[in-house]
């Protein structure tokens, strides 16, 4: 039997240029969703059940911008659409592992109008809702001032047919997909011991796309989340020098935002006892 490269491995987020930037790099639309979970809608049910408001919102008037997000994902599935009585994007998410965020224009701004966040790194469905994109990057440190406007040229450029995708990458104590809220995971890292082993740390990594949805002119933005033990690293190591040089180039705004101060002591240690070698860094694609 032949084991299959982790791919998350052999192509690291993390390779990227340090701190924040667009990193969009178009894809061929035949690997738009990777799939690979079983049964999506049985974990995204039981969230379901338990915290509805935080895993799922729609505001009035989305509905055929949901079926048109639906129909996209049906069709790249190759299933039909459903006669259920579910509101689409929902039905669409459930198929999928991938969190679904319907943008559309609303009084000129860029607005998630429905999604179903399942596996939100530290944000809720309940707080993104009706938010702008101005809003919803309010704590990204020099969003409105650089990134903003780029992302909504982005926005209202992409062109039908087009896939594109960024990726990110923190370290967090929390091993769960759902991880709603940072201060429980900065409060999960206190409580590990930093004996260089890494264990109890992960990569959380965000694989998003991007894609038009011509009819209604939405964009359907996935959000794809990758965890992997930060002991991973210690068997990849081109991976594991990639992360060495991403962990020592990661600028302060870059740091504080994504809270790393809490789980420097672990990464540190295990970084010490599993020492990087030194590798290039690959440059990321950009879009447009
Ligand atoms: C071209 C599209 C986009 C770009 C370039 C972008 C860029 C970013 C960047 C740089 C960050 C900081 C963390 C990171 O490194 O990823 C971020 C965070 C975030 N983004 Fe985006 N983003 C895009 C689209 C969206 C969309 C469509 C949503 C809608 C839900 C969204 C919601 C968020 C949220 C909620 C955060 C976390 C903010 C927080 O810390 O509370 N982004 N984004």
């Amino acid at each position: 039997m032949t084991l299959r490269a982790d791919p998350l491995m052999s192509d690291p987020p993390w390779a990227g240029p340090p701190g924040f930037g667009i990193g969009l790099r178009r894809i061929d639309p035949a690997g738009w969703l990777e799939g690979g979970e079983a049964r999506p809608w049985a974990r995204k049910d039981a969230l379901l059940k338990r915290v509805p408001r935080r895993v799922w919102g729609e505001v009035e008037g989305s509905r055929p911008g949901q079926a048109e997000a639906a129909a996209l994902v049906a069709g790249a599935l190759g299933i039909r659409l459903p006669g259920e009585d579910l509101p689409p994007l929902l039905w669409a998410a459930r198929r999928v592992p991938d969190d679904l965020v319907l943008m559309e224009s609303r009084e000129g701004d860029w607005t998630a109008t429905a999604l179903s966040l399942c596996a939100g790194s530290f944000f809720t469905a309940d707080q993104a809702l009706g938010r702008s994109l101005e809003a919803l990057h309010h704590p990204v440190p020099g969003f409105a001032n650089d990134l903003l406007l780029r992302v909504r040229r982005i926005f209202d450029n992409l062109p039908a047919g087009a896939v594109v995708e960024r990726r990110n990458w923190t370290v967090t104590a929390q091993g769960d997909l759902h991880a709603p809220e940072a201060a429980a995971a900065r409060a999960l890292a206190a409580r590990r011991r930093p004996d260089g082993s890494g264990r109890g740390f992960f990569v959380r990594c965000e694989r998003q796309t991007l894609r038009r949805l011509p009819e209604t002119g939405g964009v359907l933005f996935t959000i794809r989340i990758h965890l992997r033990p930060l002991q991973a690293l210690a068997a990849e190591p081109p991976a594991l020098a990639a992360f060495g040089q991403a962990w020592a180039a990661a600028p302060a705004d870059f740091r504080r935002y994504k809270g790393l101060a809490a789980v420097a002591p672990g990464v540190e240690a295990f970084l010490s006892a599993n020492p990087p070698e030194t590798a290039a860094r690959p440059s990321q694609g950009a879009f447009p």
